[in-house]
C-alpha cells in the first residue's frame, strides 16, 4: 500500500518523530510512505516527497515538521478537497495520515466521508484542545517551555517584589495555562473557560501581599484577556509595581520532550498499523494512558473541558484561598486528571 503523509495547521514539538514513526512503521510493514509538502496546501499542488527511512534520519529530537506545514481555510471548500482528492488518486494513493489538530480531525471527517481514500488522523497540537484523546503530540513541549520561562520570571519578580502577568498561548482554552501555572505555583491563572474580574484578580494579589509574598505571578491564556487590558485595570487597583511578558510563539519550538516524543512514536505506529489492518476512519488518541483507535465515522466525542478544580486547586496552593470566589462557568469539572 503507498500512504499519503502530512502535517497540517499549527506546528507542535513531536511532529517530526510522529512522522519519522509512520514512515519506519510502515516501511516494516512493507508499505511505502510519500511525504506531501505543506500540508494541504501542498497536497492540492501536487507537492510530493519519497519518505524512506534515511529521508526521517535525524529528525526524532527537531522541532517543528520537516514537511512543513500550513493552516488551509480553503479545505472548506468542495472543489478544493476534490482537487485534492485528485492529486492523491493520480499517484495511486490508497491512504492518508494526517497529523494535525481540532480543525485537522475536521479535515480528515471529510476526507473519510467524501474521498474513498483510508485515512488516519493523529492528534497533535500544543494546546490539548482535540477531543477523542487526552493528550496531544506537543502539548507537554509547551508546557515545559512555558514553565521554564515562567520560573526565569519568577526569578526577577522576587528580586523586584513584582507583579508579573504572563500570557502563554491558548487561544479559546487554557490548558497550557492550567499545566505552567499549577507547576510554577502561580498565585492567579487566568484561561477563556474561567475568567476573573479584575477587582477579583487585585483582591488576590492584595491578599498575597498581606501574606508576605515577595511575587505573584498571574498566567494568562491569550484568549482570556488582553494582557494590557489587565494590566491597566490591576494598576488601577493595586499599588505594587506590575510587569507583563508575551511567551509566544517559543510555545510552538523546541525540542521535542521525552513524553512528547513518546505519544508521537506510539500514535504514528498505531496509525499504520490500523490501516494496514483495513480500518478505513480512524482517530488516534489516548484513552486511559493506553493507545485508542476511534472511529472518525462514529458519534463525535465530546469537546475536550478544562478539570475546574485543578484550576481551583492551583488557586488554592498559589496561597489565593478565601481570597478568589468559587465562581465559574458552566462546564462540567471532571475527575482529576493529569492533563
Ligand atoms: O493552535 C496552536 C496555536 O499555537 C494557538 O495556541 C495559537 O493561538 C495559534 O496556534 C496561533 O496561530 P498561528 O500559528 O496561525 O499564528
Amino acid at each position: 500500500m503507498k500512504i499519503a503523509l502530512l502535517t497540517t495547521g499549527g506546528d507542535a514539538p513531536g511532529m517530526n518523530p510522529a512522522i519519522r514513526a509512520v514512515v519506519r512503521r510502515a516501511a516494516s510493514l512493507g508499505h511505502g510512505v510519500l511525504g506531501v509538502e505543506s500540508g494541504f496546501h501542498g497536497l492540492a499542488a501536487g507537492r510530493f516527497r519519497e519518505m524512506d527511512a534515511p529521508a526521517v534520519s535525524g529528525i526524532v529530537k527537531s522541532g517543528g515538521t520537516v514537511l512543513g506545514t500550513a493552516r488551509c481555510p480553503e479545505f472548506h471548500e468542495e472543489a478544493y478537497r476534490r482537487r485534492c482528492y485528485r492529486r492523491l488518486a493520480e499517484r495511486d494513493l490508497a491512504a492518508l495520515v494526517v497529523i494535525g489538530g481540532n480543525g485537522s480531525r475536521g479535515a480528515c471527517l471529510e476526507i473519510a466521508r467524501e474521498s474513498g481514500l483510508a485515512v488516519a488522523f493523529i492528534p497533535a497540537s500544543i494546546d490539548n484542545d482535540v477531543p477523542g484523546t487526552e493528550e496531544t503530540i506537543g502539548f507537554d513541549t509547551a508546557v515545559n517551555t512555558a514553565l521554564e520561562a515562567i520560573d526565569r520570571i519568577r526569578d526577577t519578580a522576587t528580586s523586584h517584589q513584582r507583579v508579573f502577568l504572563v500570557e502563554v498561548m491558548g487561544r479559546e482554552n487554557g490548558f497550557i495555562a492550567l499545566a505552567a501555572g499549577l507547576a510554577d505555583g502561580a498565585e492567579v491563572i487566568l484561561t477563556p473557560e474561567a475568567p476573573l474580574s479584575v477587582a477579583e484578580v487585585v483582591a488576590i494579589l492584595a491578599a498575597g501581599v498581606r501574606r508576605g509574598k515577595k511575587s505573584m505571578i498571574v498566567v494568562v491564556a491569550e484568549g482570556a484577556v488582553p494582557l494590557a487590558e489587565l494590566a491597566a485595570g490591576i494598576g488601577r487597583g493595586y499599588p505594587g509595581q506590575v510587569r507583563c511578558s508575551t511567551l509566544g510563539y517559543i510555545q510552538r519550538g523546541g525540542v521535542p520532550t521525552a513524553r512528547s516524543r513518546y505519544l508521537a512514536h506510539l500514535f504514528g505506529a498505531a496509525a499504520v498499523e490500523a490501516l494496514d489492518a483495513g480500518r478505513r476512519a480512524v482517530a488516534v488518541g489516548l484513552d486511559g494512558g493506553r493507545v485508542s483507535l476511534g472511529d472518525l465515522l462514529g458519534p463525535p466525542p465530546p469537546p475536550r473541558c478544562l478539570d475546574h478544580r485543578l484550576l481551583d486547586l492551583a488557586h488554592q496552593l498559589g496561597g489565593a484561598v478565601g481570597a478568589r470566589p468559587d465562581r465559574r462557568r458552566s462546564g462540567k469539572s471532571g475527575p482529576a486528571r493529569g492533563d
